[in-house]
């Protein structure tokens, strides 16, 4: 029999509800414990918290200490917030625990370059107390980064990587829809852009460092681009409603350069996508220039239903970064994560 592998959820939100009902369904996780710092669930049934339908006999606590006081874990998995500073308090307790880490915040995929020193903390951390950190997702962490890194794995030269998503935010929690300005005027959501509450996709810059440090080049240049969607229709999602003539997505690209080379990302966040306003429909187009070049369309939503894609590739990831060697990890680091029964 297979080791089975004890996992605390740090983060009750979208994303690690999810997490919660998907590992607790595979044979060899045991979700031992959950942190809900924000005290909502405090005291609550695990499977009641998480909504997934019958009680697991986990009780929710509100620090990852409490949780270790009943419980020995292997690894966390943490769905709670977006940047490197935000995500340090939460994380280095857990590896001086001696927890493995698996996040889904948007710049752990790859923080050598935005956050350096954060991330060599976090690497000399690990390595000293023996344990793994990853961060992960859909996007970042595979759609616009692995994947077609390892398509690239085919080819002969390379000389630009061009990606472009459609994709629907719907399914993400409160804090990604004020991270888009969801249901902002136009003036709100380019006040918010100036003043830093308004983010958009978190993780772009990240994707195009990850690329071309498989690629083996080196940027010389990295430039993003944004803008507003607004709706013509009222638009009612689970966690908003974006009323006619207010923001319901945005615009954003970010492009590379290096020595000649390009690195090319583009992303349409819409909350409920609708073709025949937004002219655009959802799918992942991927587009490598070289010999051979390769173009590779994904129809709809690609693991979309209620973020589901984000929630699998970190869960699916358990085993491989409890077994990894010690230290801060990309993706690209790991053997390609596969779904377990
Ligand atoms: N890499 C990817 O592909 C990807 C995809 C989707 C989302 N994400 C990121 O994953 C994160 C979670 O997304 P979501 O849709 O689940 O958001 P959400 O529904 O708003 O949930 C976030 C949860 O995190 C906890 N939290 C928030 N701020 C916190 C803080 N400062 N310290 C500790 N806990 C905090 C809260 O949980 P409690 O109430 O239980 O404390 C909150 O409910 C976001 O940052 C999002 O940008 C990444």
């Amino acid at each position: 029999m297979e080791k089975i592998i004890n996992v605390v959820q740090y983060g009750l939100g979208a994303m690690g509800s999810l997490m919660v009902r998907l590992a607790s369904g595979k044979a060899n996780l045991e979700v031992v414990g959950a942190v809900s710092a924000s005290g909502r669930y405090l005291g609550v049934d695990l499977g009641e918290a998480s909504g997934l339908g019958k009680h697991l006999g986990v009780t929710v606590k509100s620090s990852l200490e409490q949780v270790l006081e009943e419980t020995k874990a292997d690894v966390i998995l943490d769905a709670t917030v977006s940047t490197m500073t935000e995500l340090m308090p939460e994380i280095l307790p857990a590896i001086r625990a001696g927890l493995n880490v698996i996040s889904v915040a948007e710049e752990l995929s790859y923080p050598w370059e935005r956050s350096p020193d954060l991330a060599s903390e976090l690497d000399r951390a690990a390595k000293e107390h023996g344990v793994t950190v990853l961060g992960t997702g859909l996007n970042p962490g595979f759609l616009m980064d692995l994947l077609p890194l390892n398509l690239s794995g085919i080819c002969g030269s390379v000389t630009a990587v061009r990606v472009r998503r459609v994709t629907d935010f719907s399914v993400y929690g409160q804090s990604v829809m004020k991270h888009i300005g969801a249901n902002l005027t136009p003036e709100e959501f380019e006040r918010g852009l100036q003043n830093r509450s308004v983010v958009l996709h978190v993780g772009l810059p990240e994707s195009i460092q990850m690329v071309a440090r498989g690629l083996n080049w080196k940027l010389d240049q990295l430039k993003e681009d944004r803008r507003a969607l607004v709706t013509r229709t009222d638009r009612l999602a689970e966690s908003i409603k974006v009323q006619k003539g207010r923001v319901c997505g945005f615009w954003q690209t970010a492009r590379g350069q290096a020595k000649g080379n390009t690195i090319e990302l583009e992303i349409y966040g819409i909350i409920l996508p609708n073709p025949s306003e937004d002219e655009v429909s959802p799918g992942t187009w991927i587009k490598i220039e070289g010999d051979p070049g390769i173009n590779v369309a994904i129809s709809g939503g690609i693991c979309q239903a209620g973020g589901l894609g984000t929630v699998t590739h970190a869960v699916n990831a358990i085993p491989l970064v409890v077994d990894a060697k010690p230290g801060l990890l990309t993706v690209r680091e790991l053997p390609v994560a596969s779904c377990l029964p």
